[in-house]
């Protein structure tokens, strides 16, 4: 009888472990567009840390700058009923997918978040009061990079007013640089055009880009934004169009390009290059933003696997990792970014990250710490898209900025 139950239990066992005599390990399939040289690295951080806790990791990266690509690939995954264990989604698309229904709540792997997580980016990780989102880190938008031996080697020195900029980047014409290196896709048009509303004062950005108050997009500080992007550019070099973000960091790192105007993954292309912040390169403020912090917070959502409405402990133990101090330290120097939690030490990090974590406490104070428009923390994708073309298309045609500001606030009633 004994040796009966006894073989039973193997048979089931086996059974479980399938042909390989070893128990499967979950299987946790995570869609991301991390794809460059720095962000590769820091997304391997987590996958490493998952598959030593025993999961088995399955890559969705879909290429794509910003993510666009991978949007609509995560739809076509849940729409056809395979919808991953994880996918980086950020802003009010969270709540959207929330609403549908088709997210787990991970409040089981969140108990010290509130207290370690501005507060601002713990509210936009839950739907309903649930934590059903794990934030990994805070990028800031409004930086310039600056090659620094083209730098010095034109006697400049970082601009902080758009007079300053402009003649910086005539020095490095002169000098044979290109002046500004830029990718012409949306995102990274919406990514120059944005920092510049911002330089117009974080009351303008907010009236404009938050609540898209009528006046003050067409107003005559509007006409001057985009009088200014007209003017940035005429300093690109001639292969923008089309190219990705890396690529034109890596004019910077290379110092055939002067300037570029890029979150701050950009600088996990320089760590990943092995620059030095201040000796290879500088990160300053964009002109005009120095007491401002246009934001994005990477965040991963849940999906409800196999119809069950509760997380599997697969998911759990991701979240859990993902808001892990020493995660977050590790994953944010090769990203570029400054992690969310507010209890990791910086010691580890450079001037850039630095000062990024000091004017992100100082502008939550001031009211300058504020979502990014290009990067889906504000408004609906249906609006950021209308606002989105616009731009674009001013950005690839000679139109009069005032008929752009016209263009902007018709867009800005589009939902
Ligand atoms: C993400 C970053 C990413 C960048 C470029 C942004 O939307 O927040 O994590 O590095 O796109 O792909």
């Amino acid at each position: 009888m004994k040796r009966s139950l006894t073989s039973v239990a193997t048979a089931a066992a086996l059974l479980i472990a399938g042909t390989h005599g070893v128990l499967a390990a979950e299987q946790i399939s995570v869609l991301h567009w991390w794809t460059s040289g720095g962000e590769s690295k820091a997304i391997r951080v987590l996958k490493d840390d998952m598959s030593k806790q025993g999961y088995e990791w399955k890559d969705f990266a879909i290429a794509g700058g910003a993510g666009a690509a991978a949007m609509t690939a995560l739809k076509t995954q849940v729409i056809s009923g395979n919808a991953p264990s994880a996918a980086q989604i950020k802003g009010p698309l969270i709540q959207d997918w929330a609403e549908q229904g088709s997210l787990v709540t991970i409040d089981q792997s969140a108990t010290d978040w509130k207290a370690h997580t501005p507060a601002r980016i713990d509210s936009s990780v839950k739907a309903g009061g649930h934590y059903v989102a794990a934030p990994f880190s805070v990028h800031r938008i409004n930086w310039l990079w600056i090659n620094k031996a083209d730098l010095d080697k034109v006697g400049g020195k970082p601009p902080t007013t758009w007079p300053e900029f402009f003649a910086l980047a005539d020095k490095f014409r002169a000098a044979g640089i290109t002046p500004v290196a830029h990718g012409g896709q949306p995102w990274q048009d919406m990514t120059i055009w944005e920092t510049v509303v911002l330089s117009q004062g974080a009351d303008f950005y907010r009236k404009a880009l938050v609540d898209l108050d009528q006046k003050t997009l067409t107003s005559p500080q509007m006409v001057q934004v985009f009088e200014t992007v007209q003017k940035i550019r005429t300093y690109f070099d001639k292969g923008y169009h089309g190219r990705d973000w890396n690529l034109a960091t890596a004019m910077v790192i290379s110092g055939s390009g002067g300037m570029q105007f890029m979150g701050d993954w950009a600088k996990g292309e320089f760590a990943n290059a092995n620059k030095k912040a201040d000796v290879d390169y500088i990160c300053a403020a964009a002109p005009g933003t120095s007491n401002a912090y246009t934001y994005t917070a990477d965040t991963f959502v849940f999906y409800q696997q196999n119809g069950k409405k509760d997380a599997t402990p697969g998911q759990l133990a991701l979240a859990k990792t993902i808001m892990s101090v020493d995660f977050q330290q590790q994953f944010s120097l090769y990203k570029g970014s400054i992690p969310v939690r507010l209890d990791v030490p910086m010691d580890k990090f450079d001037s850039c990250a630095k000062k990024s974590r000091a004017d992100e406490q100082a502008t939550i104070q001031s009211g300058g710490f504020l979502p990014s428009l290009a990067f889906g923390e504000l408004q609906s994708p249906v609006t950021a898209g209308a606002i989105t073309d616009v731009v674009t298309n001013f950005m690839n045609s000679n139109e009069d900025p005032k008929e752009g500001v016209r263009k902007l606030a018709a867009a800005a009633k589009v939902k």
